[in-house]
């Protein structure tokens, strides 16, 4: 598993702003669209490029486009806020969503919605969940795309625990993590410390 924490002065004050108890739901919003525009440009460094000879209205030139684009997929509900951003950055990508709830006779994480490609074989597939807590979500949504076939997952979160990256790290998935934060821990309730409260409440208010 590989880490990337976007420390950038940017970063750091858009996460303030989604931080503070103060900030309602539309700056939340707002805040968390900008680091995801962070988070998406970070990540997608490596991207391969295709090249094909375009013209300027001034002469000949190679031309870029991305080779193979990722297929993006948001975690209901939170990662919704995530996905219009990652879109508008990679508006080649397909776009699946996974919907995870807590199975209230096992306590764990199930997927109750799946729209995925049958397959992922060969595919990179983006993650958007803005919380990494106790990575239990995480692990079931990334299993449910590495069922399918892919070997390359890159998770796009704006906070993460250490407790979480440990489970992901120990579940042993083809997974790049880029978060804006690295966090104290988790508390009794398994909220992140100092953290940013419940991400979905914060953009959609608690219904
Ligand atoms: N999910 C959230 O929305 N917030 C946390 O702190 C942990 C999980």
């Amino acid at each position: 598993m590989q880490l990337t924490v976007v420390d950038h002065p940017l970063a750091r004050a858009r996460l303030s702003r989604m931080r503070d108890e103060r900030t309602d739901n539309a700056n939340f919003r707002a805040a968390l669209r900008d680091l995801t525009q962070m988070l998406v440009y970070e990540a997608t460094r490596e991207l391969q490029l295709a090249e094909e000879p375009i013209n300027t209205p001034v002469t000949g030139t190679t031309g870029y486009s991305l080779a193979a684009p990722p297929l993006i997929v948001p975690v209901l509900r939170a990662g919704l806020g995530m996905a219009d951003t990652a879109h508008r950055m990679l508006p080649e990508s397909q776009m699946g969503f996974v919907g995870l709830a807590r199975d209230e006779e096992t306590f764990q994480p199930k997927a109750y919605m799946a729209s995925l490609p049958e397959s992922l074989v060969g595919r990179e597939v983006f993650v958007l969940d803005p919380m990494l807590a106790t990575g239990g979500s995480l692990v079931n949504c990334c299993t449910l795309l590495t069922d399918r076939g892919t070997t390359s997952i890159t998770v796009l979160c704006a906070l993460a625990a250490p407790e979480g990256l440990k489970r992901l790290e120990e579940s042993g998935l083809p997974l790049r993590i880029f978060t804006a934060s690295v966090d104290q821990g988790l508390n009794d309730k398994a909220y992140i410390v100092p953290g940013l409260g419940d991400a979905g409440d914060r953009q959609f208010g608690a219904v």
